[in-house]
């Protein structure tokens, strides 16, 4: 038999406006009674742990708060917070803020259910077992992390960026809640709706696309287009932030099963050698990889133009593509993202060694529609510039 495609996520997904109070109910199902609750310091001194701390001691479970979670982690992070779950018998790991409190804590799962360092873990299938179960609940919409096996860390050292890709990532249960997304500032709301974005057409355009995938990523490109403009300029809109976190839900789940392609790969060393945060790094090089992108896919660009609201009818197909490309480039000026390299400290004799490492990031390339060589990436990063 030909499998035509699989598709997984997270086990359970629960989404709603104060979803986040039925935590409880929830690591009580995995027999949780002392979760490791994994959290960005900042959102921790915000209240945030004091409320989830009360959420799960009202219900009878003993959390131990690990907060030391400052931007996109390093991979140090996950051993230390491995080791605080060991000695503190944790039985459930509870991960909450953007992408990086998430991976953060999804690699401590496993590195303290496994009994190893998260340094073996790095690369693709390389978790032996299940970790310790997880429950993720993002507060940015966002990376889609609280739906994939991926967790991703800056390597300071080697001055890179390195994931785990394993299916022992995947949490126990996403659950997310609108309301936690209220407070995000517009910069990190544009940044990280992008990023989202990226997930949604970078899957859809995946050569590894299923029919399944792409109605999620497809139905993820229309909610993040139609109210990533409000949720930027008008933050307390609840019914944008609802959309848009449904919006990046969707673009993880189509990430998780289709991958993405040249906007990650390329963006990787930006985030490790420049230190441009994941979002803005990929904003920045999207609408150039777009357009490098419209002739290995007419048809599918021409769809991601409709998805975004532009009226294709009675256009040629290339033509129609293209409007893809000017709705997205519409959309970052809109929500006031810095656009072009050169304004992240990028010099144009950069490009050769960017490009270089990102010819090792393989496999989101060997999902692109249209083939990658180190020269194509030099002229993508001079497009972008
Ligand atoms: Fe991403």
């Amino acid at each position: 038999m030909e499998t035509l495609f699989t598709y997984t996520g997270a086990k359970k997904i629960v989404f709603g406006r104060g979803a986040l109070d039925r935590l409880p109910e929830f690591t009580a199902e995995l027999n949780g009674k002392k979760p490791l609750v994994v959290m960005d310091g900042s959102l921790a001194r915000s209240g945030l742990s004091r409320r989830v701390s009360l959420l799960l001691e009202g219900a009878g479970a003993a959390p131990v708060l690990y907060d030391a979670i400052e931007g996109e982690p390093e991979l140090e992070k996950a051993d230390e917070g491995a080791r605080i779950a060991l000695e503190n018998r944790c039985d459930v790991v509870v991960g909450i803020g953007g992408g990086s409190a998430m991976d953060a804590a999804k690699a401590m799962a496993a590195v303290a259910g496994n009994g190893a360092r998260a340094v073996d873990f790095l690369g693709l299938n390389r978790i032996p077992g299940p970790g310790l179960p997880t429950v993720m609940i993002p507060t940015t919409a966002g990376t889609g992390s609280e739906v994939t096996f991926t967790a991703v860390f800056i390597r300071k050292d080697l001055k890179k960026k390195e994931g785990m890709n394993s299916p022992y990532l995947y949490p126990q249960v996403a659950l997310l809640d609108p309301l936690l997304t209220l407070g995000l500032p517009s910069m990190p709301t544009a940044t990280t709706g992008m990023d989202a974005l990226c997930h949604a057409i970078e899957s859809y355009t995946s050569v590894n696309a299923s029919p399944m995938s792409a109605l999620v990523s497809l139905e993820a490109i229309r909610l993040i287009g139609a109210n990533l403009r409000t949720a930027v300029h008008d933050g307390g809109n609840l019914a944008a932030r609802e959309a848009m976190l449904l919006g990046s839900l969707y673009a993880g789940l189509g990430l998780a099963n289709a991958g993405v392609t040249a906007v990650h790969s390329l963006s990787y060393p930006l985030g490790g050698r420049f230190g441009v945060p994941h979002g803005l790094a990929n904003t920045v090089l999207l609408p150039a990889v777009m357009e490098y992108n419209i002739p290995g896919a007419l048809e599918k660009f021409t769809r991601v133009a409709e998805a975004l609201g532009e009226e294709t009818s009675g256009l040629p197909l290339r033509e129609a593509a293209w409007l893809a490309v000017e709705a997205v480039s519409g959309l970052i000026r809109d929500c006031a993202v810095p656009m072009g390299l050169e304004g992240l400290g990028v010099k144009e004799e950069d490009f050769p060694s960017l490009a270089e490492v990102a010819m090792t990031v393989a496999r989101p390339l060997a999902n692109n529609p249209c083939k990658v060589t180190a020269g194509d990436a030099v002229n993508i990063y001079r497009q972008a510039f």
